[in-house]
């Protein structure tokens, strides 16, 4: 399939990383516009040959496959801003933001798509160390989607096809899956801290035990890597924790809540009796909300 001329408007964390790893792997990323300068020129200091435009109407003139990489709540106004034509496509990289973001594109002509590379972009370099063997979401039609496809296999992705509609569900699985887990780890901090120790001990001993347990949950798949009293069966344990929780200033919820879904996972890996999983859920009404007692 033929290495269409690349663009990208708006050079920011996917932009500087998406040109590199496209333009080391062969393709023809022909230029960047950005809002400052100083931005298209860091993308530029990454590349061998990309070169930067003063206009993104220079920039779509010359190039056929565009991405959009400016923040989501730009993409529908930059793209608004630019005469496209028939032939080209315009692609945006935003997980939430839907392709209707792009419908001026599309009413000019060009075929539109989303590229959602699930990964976190901060630094180009390790960026571009994590791309590799992610998974990249695509919602596309026709040529376009055999272009997205091949690129993503060129990045050596896993290309997703994102049916149209499911976008939000998709961002919304992204967050549980990534910062969500960050919520979970600030309050075992707190609770580190009372035990005595000094909150900034608390990663360095607790991130080990969330990454044998994300490794155990890649290997196993989550019902088998569901550890801790759950996973025996200790109602007794969970008693007491739940007592501890209900005394904290948050109350409860959130352990409850979180206890409520592992015990339903242990119950899918068909490891525990009848009795231990009732013995468990008992545990969870034993212990009174502090609201409800
Ligand atoms: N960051 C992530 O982890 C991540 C992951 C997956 C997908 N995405 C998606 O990728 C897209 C880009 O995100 P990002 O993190 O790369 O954003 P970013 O680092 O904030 O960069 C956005 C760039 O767009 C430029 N820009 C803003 N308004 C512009 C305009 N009117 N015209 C031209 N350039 C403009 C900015 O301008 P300056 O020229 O002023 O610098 C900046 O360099 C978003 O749709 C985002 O949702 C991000």
């Amino acid at each position: 399939m033929e290495a269409l001329p690349i663009g990208f408007i708006g050079a920011g964390r996917v932009a500087s990383t998406l040109a590199g790893m496209l333009e080391a792997a062969g393709e023809n990323v022909l230029g960047v516009y950005s809002r400052r300068q100083s931005s298209s020129n860091a993308l530029i200091g990454r590349c061998r040959s990309v070169r930067a435009y003063e206009s993104a109407t220079q920039l779509v003139e010359n190039c056929q496959l565009i991405f959009v990489t400016v923040p989501d709540s730009m993409i529908e106004a930059v793209v608004e801003g630019i005469g496209w034509r028939t032939g080209q496509f315009v692609v945006h990289c935003s997980a939430a933001g839907e392709l209707d973001l792009l419908r001026h594109a599309k009413n000019c002509g060009a075929e539109i798509g989303g590229f959602h590379p699930l990964q976190i972009f901060s630094d180009p370099e390790v960026a571009s160390k994590h791309l590799v063997g992610s998974s990249v979401a695509i919602e596309a039609s026709g040529a376009l989607q055999l272009q997205l496809y091949r690129l993503a296999n060129l990045l050596e992705m896993t290309p997703l096809t994102l049916r149209p509609g499911a976008r939000l569900a998709y961002h919304l699985a992204g967050n549980f899956a990534a910062s969500s887990l960050l919520a979970l780890l600030a309050e075992a901090e707190n609770l580190w801290e009372e035990c005595g120790f000094v909150r900034e001990t608390a990663l360095p001993a607790l991130l080990p035990l969330s990454l044998g347990t994300l490794d155990s949950a890649r290997r196993l798949g989550l019902a088998k890597a569901v550890s801790g009293p759950v996973s025996r069966g200790d109602s007794a344990t969970l008693v007491r924790h739940l007592e501890l929780a209900a005394q904290r200033p948050e109350g409860d919820g959130l352990y409850r809540e979180v206890l409520a879904r592992l015990i339903t996972l242990a119950e899918s890996s068909q490891r525990l009796s009848a009795i231990q999983l009732e013995a468990l859920r008992a545990a969870l009404t034993q212990v009174k909300t502090p609201d409800s007692s």
